[in-house]
């Protein structure tokens, strides 16, 4: 801790706060214009930064990373989902835990779920055929794509439709119950008898049920499937060459669920809506998908060639990022980039401001998927674009989520037309960023091959 006179934070008090937050997500976007680095919202009992200085977040997820313990929106994510990565909060088991897992999204794995990818979204089309002409809600279709694709990339063919159904209602069950609790500060312990929580502990049984009896089929197979779960099955800790215990891997089977899900659908969601109102870079999109992905489908080693698609979803992450922002709580007193942060405060990392601070972006409010061009995602950008998180925490799955993402945007684009029907979708901030009760799209034309 150094002797200088700590900075002091501009604070907005509590009240004020709570008219700002009206719109939560025009709150989180407009801060750095008024704020340049951080403000701070006083509760009486505790204060929450909420911080969008690159030097400051760096700090806060990397450089001094042990001190800030993920907050109480992780909390509510473990009563629902256990111990799995994203909730892990003890550093020494979560990084035994990460170097266990991290090879199963290594390339050998992410060229295998690829071909996941393209054959649910084949899928897809197929389901789409037909019915042209009418309006279907974008967002339940990518719910439903998204879902599929885990599904099978975590369990091949040991799932039915049906379960993939039913984990689909459950999961997003779960995560809007995670939000509803994380809406309130105080709530009712789980096992309290709430009808809420019953049907949120009969959906966690319905799971468990499923991915329980998966495990325990995987365990007597001969010739098991080379798919997530049995790298996960596979893989052994380095200090006791033992392998996970069920509970573990249910609750990592969760997490992957639960993490990669919603996030995937939002932003899939939302990219289309930002390509629907900038017709140039559709077309763009286009023409670059229809060479790779509208007579044959794409493989994972076209990736390298759909670069405007990457550089549409960054930008389109940019603008709504699926997790506009990611919370700490300080476990002892620190000196953060100059201010001095009291153990118990709350530092809220404001990615959406970050992604929209004038200072790093031009024009930062329009769509220009040109300005990734040459963009790397290292060195001073790292802390100024971040959609996967950032440090030692950063997300698992973001090479999973880019190559799924790139490879369902171009076949969507080489094979369907679509119209946009919805009009001013209001982004809702929970956990991550909705667009409101889903992106309405006519079918137009659909080639499903
Ligand atoms: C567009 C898609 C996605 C976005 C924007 C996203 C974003 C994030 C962010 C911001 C974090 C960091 C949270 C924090 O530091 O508090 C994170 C962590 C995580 N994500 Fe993702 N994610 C996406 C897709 C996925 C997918 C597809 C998977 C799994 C297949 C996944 C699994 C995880 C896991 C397990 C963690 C916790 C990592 C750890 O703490 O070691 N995510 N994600």
């Amino acid at each position: 801790m150094t002797n200088t006179t700590p900075k002091k934070a501009p604070s907005v008090n509590f009240f004020k706060s709570f008219a700002m937050r009206e719109d939560n997500f025009k709150m989180l976007t407009n801060a750095p214009q008024r704020f340049p680095e951080l403000f701070t919202i006083n509760f009486g009992l505790g204060k929450f930064y909420i911080v969008h200085n690159p030097a400051m977040v760096q700090h806060v997820l990397q450089q001094n990373h042990l001190n800030y313990v993920k907050d109480r929106g992780y909390e509510v994510l473990g009563i629902l989902l256990g111990k799995g990565l994203i909730t892990n909060e003890n550093s020494a088991s979560w990084r035994k835990q990460r170097t266990l897992m991290q090879p199963s999204f290594h390339r050998e794995s992410l060229q295998r779920i690829s071909e996941v990818v393209v054959s649910s979204t084949g899928r897809l089309l197929q389901s789409w055929k037909g019915k042209e002409g009418t309006v279907v809600n974008f967002t339940h279709e990518m719910a439903w794509l998204t879902i599929d694709i885990v599904s099978k990339a975590l369990f091949t063919t040991d799932v039915t439709d049906e379960d993939i159904q039913m984990t689909w209602r459950n999961i997003n069950y779960l995560n809007d119950e995670a939000s509803r609790m994380l809406k309130n500060p105080i709530h009712f312990p789980f096992s309290f008898p709430l009808p809420r929580y019953i049907k949120a502990r009969k959906c966690i049984a319905e799971l468990d049920a499923l991915i329980y009896g998966i495990i325990q089929r995987r365990r007597q197979q001969q010739n098991p499937p080379h798919d997530l779960l049995q790298l996960l099955m596979e893989a052994r800790y380095e200090d006791t060459g033992e392998g996970m215990t069920d509970l573990q891997i249910r609750d990592e089977l969760m997490t992957i669920y639960a993490a990669g899900h919603e996030t995937t659908v939002n932003a899939l969601s939302w990219t289309w809506y930002l390509l629907k109102q900038n017709a140039a870079s559709e077309k763009t999109l286009q023409e670059e998908s229809i060479k790779l992905a509208k007579d044959r489908n794409p493989a994972f080693a076209d990736l390298p060639l759909l670069e405007y698609g990457k550089q549409v979803m960054n930008e389109s992450m940019r603008l709504y990022p699926p997790v506009p922002a990611i919370g700490r709580k300080a476990a002892k007193d620190d000196d953060a980039n100059g201010y001095r942060i009291k153990s118990g405060n709350i530092i809220g990392i404001n990615i959406t401001g970050l992604h929209h601070h004038p200072a790093y972006w031009e024009n930062p409010f329009e769509f220009r998927p040109e300005r990734f061009k040459n963009f790397e995602i290292k060195g001073d950008n790292r802390f100024i674009f971040m959609p996967f998180g950032a440090g030692p925490r950063i997300c698992i799955g973001n090479s999973f989520a880019m190559m799924e993402m790139q490879l369902v945007n171009a076949m969507l684009s080489a094979r369907v037309e679509m119209e946009l029907v919805s009009k001013d979708i209001k982004p809702v901030p929970m956990i991550t960023l909705k667009p409101g009760d889903g992106i309405m799209m006519r079918l137009k034309k659909v080639n499903a091959n």
